[in-house]
């Protein structure tokens, strides 16, 4: 007798949904990828849609003709002077705006267009460079609703984003962001930190609803730097540990409310904090620069993960310094070798089991907290973030 059971998923007892949170902007194509005429066929939250640019607009539509079925992505903008996508196939003709088919270019300009002839439209806004789309089963909130000020202000900030496709689902990689202890084992012989001592691990995490609702600030108390374990020996070992001679550039380090510019003068009250949907913040004691992670996903197997880089804005020189500084060290440094030590062991997760324990503590805050306050249309109860 076969006795295989098959194995849970372990995000199932959480609640999170496998595609992802719906009634959210992500951010999901480079601008200058989308060029005039060109359609482009992408999935999010395993939704099939078509982006294109006509009059240097651009629109995004559900990429299943309504007639039978081709995609028009595979289509094109025949007629460049109107908002329109024409289906490959026997040329229906949708408007971009509203989705409707305003032609059956094979059946004559009398023919008569039913009311369900026409495609899904999704919410579109270009910001940073990037196109972000609004996916969801509710009337769009504003993009800015959505964004962490460091990303809405532009005359406060400026952005530097590139992206990465991961394949596996979301939620891995949403756990992988929050506060979770693996920083100080997966990264400490990353280039940026090989140098430097072990940044402190053993602290204790705890969590704090941000004071708009939309997510949580993690706080780490104590922490060492290096530890004898029994039977093992001292951690990093010392075959790791002769070349740590730096002084350690306060990563890992709390804000000081009391010394801490981040705090002074701009009220930043966390460097380290996680905001819904999927995006989550890592800054300096400075204040001046955050590392705004967000993850997009795809479908139930495969995520994008964008890294937008926000510097603030100071002088034009120092400007220039920022995108300097990014090309030559930190682009490769860290939004490459840094985040590729996390990407090859979380694409390789697997999800039928877990022990949650003691470092874990930001990661069970935050599942929590995305599963009881994430956008819902269809629960008058809840607070509409
Ligand atoms: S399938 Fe698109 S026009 Fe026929
Ligand atoms: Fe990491």
């Amino acid at each position: 007798m076969n006795t295989t059971i098959p194995k849970a998923n372990v995000y199932e007892k959480t609640g999170l949904p496998e595609m992802g949170l719906r009634n959210y902007w992500y951010p999901v194509f480079a601008t200058w990828r989308l060029k005039i005429r060109r359609p482009k066929a992408i999935r999010i939250l395993g939704e099939e849609i078509v982006l294109f640019r006509n009059k240097n607009q651009v629109f995004a539509l559900n990429n299943q003709c309504a007639h039978r079925g081709a995609r028009l992505s595979e289509g094109s903008c025949i007629y460049p002077h109107t908002d329109t996508l024409t289906c490959p196939y026997h040329g229906w003709t949708y408007s971009g705006e509203t989705g409707k088919c305003v032609a059956k270019l094979m059946e004559g300009p009398k023919t008569k267009i039913s009311v369900e002839a026409r495609v899904k439209t999704y919410p579109v806004r270009e910001h940073l460079g990037i196109i972000w789309l609004f996916i969801g089963d509710m009337p769009a909130v504003p993009l800015e609703e959505d964004l962490p000020e460091c990303l809405s202000n532009t005359q406060e900030w400026h952005t530097i984003a590139t992206w990465r496709t991961y394949n596996c689902n979301w939620r891995p990689l949403n756990d992988n962001l929050c506060y979770d202890l693996h920083a100080p084992f997966v990264h400490r012989n990353s280039p940026e930190l090989i140098f430097q001592p072990i940044f402190p691990f053993a602290s204790k995490v705890t969590t704090t609803k941000l004071e708009d609702g939309k997510g949580l600030g993690y706080t780490a108390r104590g922490g060492i730097s290096e530890e004898n374990y029994p039977n093992l020996g001292k951690f990093p070992p010392p075959s790791e540990a002769f070349w740590r001679k730096l002084n350690p550039i306060g990563r890992g380090k709390e804000l000081n409310p009391q010394t801490s510019q981040a705090t002074k003068l701009y009220g930043i009250k966390y460097r380290h904090m996680s905001r819904l949907p999927t995006v989550t913040l890592v800054g300096r004691p400075s204040g001046d620069y955050f590392m705004c992670r967000w993850v997009t996903p795809i479908d139930s197997k495969r995520t994008l993960f964008y890294s937008v880089n926000a510097y603030r804005r100071k002088s034009k020189i120092t400007t220039i310094l920022d995108k300097l500084s990014w090309m030559l060290w930190h682009s490769w440094v860290h939004d490459w070798i840094f985040s590729d030590q996390d990407k090859k062991i979380v694409e390789e997760v697997r999800s039928d089991r877990e022990q949650l324990s003691l470092s874990d503590a930001g990661v069970i805050s935050w599942r929590k907290f995305m599963v009881e306050n994430a956008r819902n249309p269809n629960d008058g109860n809840k607070p509409k973030l």
